[in-house]
């Protein structure tokens, strides 16, 4: 449905270098994804507002943030402003998600929403039509590094199917444990963006991994 798109994940770069960490990906990649986390929606803090500053003044591109936060829509703006293209929030923290993806809409952004490995697409199914994303964890959010849980495949199936039936848009975003492997898996069974963390950056050469990451998902992935 879209064209296989590989977001590096900079929660899995050295911060201390981000510029330089980002700098050889720019050929290569269009988007950038940005975690942030409050260590209360999940066990981790990482960073905010400040840094996503330093990325936007350093990346020519888009940038993808994705909020792990509990109450999104306290500082859902502050990103917008800073230079976020796209947002995505998890609903279950938000007492009005519909609200917030139409605030978001108009402001300009791309909208996501996020699903934890343990939830179903029901949980969404409400919000799809005006959304242009549909984030599918496939790890326990909070940390960089983990392993691709495979019983989301199913659900990624289920979202692809549901895509097709009802006739909408959104892309399929597959986050956490995607690798030369998983990426395969993950592009077979209906996703289109991928998130990818330490399997980029902890690359010696990250353009070319992630180049091959995309031409393995281009391989992969359902033509319907
Ligand atoms: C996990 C984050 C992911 C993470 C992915 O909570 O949402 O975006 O950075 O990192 P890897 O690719 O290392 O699993
Ligand atoms: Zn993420």
């Amino acid at each position: 449905m879209h064209a296989p798109e590989i977001l590096p994940s900079v929660l899995a770069c050295d911060l201390a270098r981000l510029a330089d960490e980002v700098a050889p990906l720019a050929g290569v990649t269009r988007t950038l994804h940005f975690d942030v986390m409050d260590g209360r929606y999940v066990d981790n803090i990482s960073f905010g507002q400040p840094v996503l500053g330093a990325l936007r003044a350093a990346w020519p591109g888009d940038l993808d943030v994705h909020l792990m936060i509990v109450d999104p829509s306290r500082y859902a703006d502050e990103f917008v402003a800073g230079g976020a293209t796209s947002v995505a929030f998890h609903p279950e923290v938000e007492d009005d998600p519909a609200a917030l993806v139409a605030r978001l809409r108009a402001a300009g952004v791309r909208v996501g929403v996020g699903l934890r490995p343990e939830h179903p697409l029901e949980r969404v199914a409400d919000l799809l039509p005006h959304v242009d994303t549909l984030l599918l964890m496939t790890v326990n959010p909070g940390f960089a590094g983990q392993a691709f849980l495979t019983e989301v495949l199913p659900k990624i199936g289920e979202a692809h199917a549901l895509r097709r039936s009802a006739g909408l848009t959104f892309r399929i975003q597959v986050d956490g444990g995607v690798t030369a492997a998983t990426v395969v898996d993950a592009a077979a069974a209906g996703a289109d963006w991928f998130v990818a963390g330490t399997s980029v950056f902890a690359a010696e050469d990250r353009a070319g991994a992630a180049e091959d990451l995309r031409a393995r998902a281009a391989a992969a992935m359902r033509a319907d």
